[in-house]
């Protein structure tokens, strides 16, 4: 299976990802020996630290693809941008600064301030998708507020968005605890596609032939597949299934009567 990752930090320079192209092609041919075919380059936008604007990453996105080609690595990638929610981001995608998963302006993937769900996230979730835009939330196993409430995750994914879960959480790099809930996540079938947010060789690695290797074997080799079309879905625009979605906190009480 040829894999998609939909989160990566490989484009050179722009943010605390791969730091110059001497590093960006050294991840690029990890992620090619992972069995990654398709690969979207998501550096921060808005965030407190980076702003990377749309025209920037699309030209940059381009040079990198022609050196890859250069290079021989078979890699093929696109532009995109990992958004982070502030109350400026309705403004920033009616002016054009916001590059989505797709070239249909659908998905769009979401970064949650870490320590929490802020109070507006709602509101902005419910003028994006009244907009026809799909919040692909970025890695909310890893966010405090997700942490905290797990069944928060349940009604944003009712109200229209997607997730993405990392790689990494799902083989324990961030913890037991960040694991668990990235297991009760996809149990509840809360979860969607898995993308590495890889940013360099320190700690933030791919891991995705192995997360796609334990999915495979803990819920079925067709569940693997259907995360990696999912991923294949989104990068097209295309409808992503949403289907028998639970409560977190139901998939722990089911695993505590299960012991007896
Ligand atoms: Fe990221």
């Amino acid at each position: 299976m040829k894999l998609i990752d939909l989160h990566c930090h490989m484009l050179p320079g722009v943010d605390d990802g791969a730091k110059d192209q001497k590093m960006a092609l050294k991840l690029a041919r990890v992620a090619v020996e992972q069995g990654i075919s398709h690969l979207l380059l998501t550096p921060h936008h808005m965030d407190s630290h980076y702003m990377n604007h749309k025209q920037d990453v699309i030209e940059k996105t381009a040079v990198f693809q022609s050196i890859l080609e250069s290079e021989k690595i078979s890699l093929k990638v696109f532009p995109g941008q990992e958004v982070h929610l502030t109350g400026d981001l309705l403004d920033a995608v009616l002016e054009g600064d916001i590059l989505f998963m797709d070239a249909n302006n659908r998905y769009l993937l979401l970064e949650f301030p870490h320590n929490e769900v802020p109070e507006y996230a709602e509101n902005m979730v419910f003028e994006l998708t009244s907009r026809g835009i799909t919040p692909v939330i970025a890695h909310p196993e890893r966010n405090l507020g997700f942490q905290k409430d797990p069944d928060k995750l349940y009604d944003f994914v009712k109200m229209g968005c997607l997730t993405q879960l990392t790689s990494s959480s799902y083989m324990g790099v961030f913890g037991k605890k960040v694991q668990d809930l990235t297991d009760k996540i996809i149990k509840a079938n809360l979860g969607f596609v898995f993308a590495s947010d890889a940013h360099n060789f320190e700690g933030r690695r791919f891991m995705m032939r192995e997360a796609f290797e334990r999915l495979a074997e803990r819920e079925g080799s067709d569940v693997a597949e259907q995360f990696n079309l999912n991923a294949k879905n989104i990068l097209n625009g295309e409808d992503v299934n949403v289907d028998d979605i639970k409560l977190v906190s139901d998939v722990k009480k089911k695993r505590f009567f299960g012991l007896f």
